[in-house]
């Protein structure tokens, strides 16, 4: 029997028109366009502005335009994975709601909750429901509305967080394209260095709550670079020697986009040149579930069928990864 590959075969995005950029900021809190941009390399993010309009209302644009790249009928999709921390509501999940907006009347789904390492998990989620044979049309969305989880008055976590979101269609490839190889990690000890502490069961949302600024996204910066630095780097490239690949035989790295100086370690240590890496954080910030499928988006026509890609992300729980593929149109 020939074997099936989870191929990607659309890309849609989409980010708000509003930009909140670092001068905005510096009027906000105490801080300067200087500082953000070398410590981050970000100089405006896009914010979701308009009252009453959630995670769904940018996955859904997204998504619309894959439909219509593909001259698909939203009837024909079988699943959507939602990856975000910022679901509409708690429950139900939002990929129930993008369903419901977009007329995917056939399609089951659900959210999944791997901060800003969501999409990459999604993604191999959604592989292998396309490699068992059962489903023939996945999509795969990484959306975030930080703005709604942003202390503006922390300077040091409002910085660096935009909104957007980004999908993808997996459908089957009998050549052998899409999705090759993937190392997924997890680390529930590091929970404490970037979480939200109340709203959850542990700790119901109460009016002292609210006043403790306790449903805004807690992060300890330097100790999150850190493991970011150490962990994107390693799975990436230990993904490289396992698939005895060095640097020289991918096309692009599509780094989560958290902070420049993490995105060129992972990139010195993989041996890449930087007209290799997609950086794409100057403008968008970091949009936690869709920066690398804002990525692809951003990139795709400059991508050619056969291009071996290395996907990498760091993110809260620690969650953390690296994802190889060969591009497949
Ligand atoms: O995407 C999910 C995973 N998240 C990440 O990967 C984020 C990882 N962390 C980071 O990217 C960085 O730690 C930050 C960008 C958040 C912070 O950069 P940093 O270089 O680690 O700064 P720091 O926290 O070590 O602070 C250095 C100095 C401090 O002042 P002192 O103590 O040296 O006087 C801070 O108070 O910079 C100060 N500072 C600021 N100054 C101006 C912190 N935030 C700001 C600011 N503007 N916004």
């Amino acid at each position: 029997m020939t074997k099936i590959t989870a191929a990607i075969t659309a890309v849609g995005g989409y980010v708000p028109e509003t930009k909140l950029t670092n001068f905005d900021l510096e009027k906000m809190v105490d801080t300067n366009d200087e500082w953000i941009r070398s410590r981050t390399g970000i100089s405006e993010r896009s914010i979701l502005k308009e009252p009453g309009k959630g995670s769904s209302d940018m996955a859904v644009p997204a998504i619309e335009e894959i439909l219509r790249k593909k001259n698909l009928d939203p009837k024909e999709i079988d699943c959507i994975i939602c990856a975000t921390v910022t679901p509409d509501m708690v429950f139900p999940a939002t990929a129930n709601i993008i369903a419901d907006k977009i007329g995917a009347t056939n399609a089951w789904g659900y959210d999944l909750s791997a901060a800003c390492s969501g999409f990459l998990f999604a993604l191999s989620t959604g592989a292998m429901y396309i490699e068992s044979g059962r489903y023939k049309k996945v999509l795969v969305v990484g959306v975030d509305k930080m703005s709604a989880i942003v202390d503006y008055t922390d300077r040091t976590t409002c910085i660096i967080f935009g909104d957007g979101a980004g999908a993808v269609l997996l459908e089957p490839s009998t050549d052998g394209l899409g999705i090759q190889d993937s190392i997924l990690r997890s680390d529930g000890s590091g929970r404490h260095y970037l979480h939200m502490k109340a709203g959850g069961s542990v700790k119901p949302a109460t009016a002292e709550t609210v006043a403790a600024r306790e449903h805004f996204a807690y992060q300890e910066g330097q100790a999150v670079f850190k493991f970011a630095v150490k962990g994107m780097a390693d799975v990436s490239a230990e993904l490289l020697e396992r698939n005895n690949l060095t640097g020289d035989d991918i096309a692009w790295l599509v780094p989560h986009q958290a902070n420049l100086r993490i995105i060129d370690a992972t990139a010195n240590r993989m041996g890449l040149a930087k007209e290799k890496v997609m950086i794409n954080i100057q403008k968008y910030g970091n949009t936690t579930a869709a920066t690398l499928p804002l990525c692809l988006w951003d990139w795709e026509n400059q991508l050619n069928k056969g291009d071996k890609i290395v996907l990498a992300a760091f993110g809260g729980g620690f969650t953390w990864g690296a994802t190889l593929l060969t591009w497949a149109y």
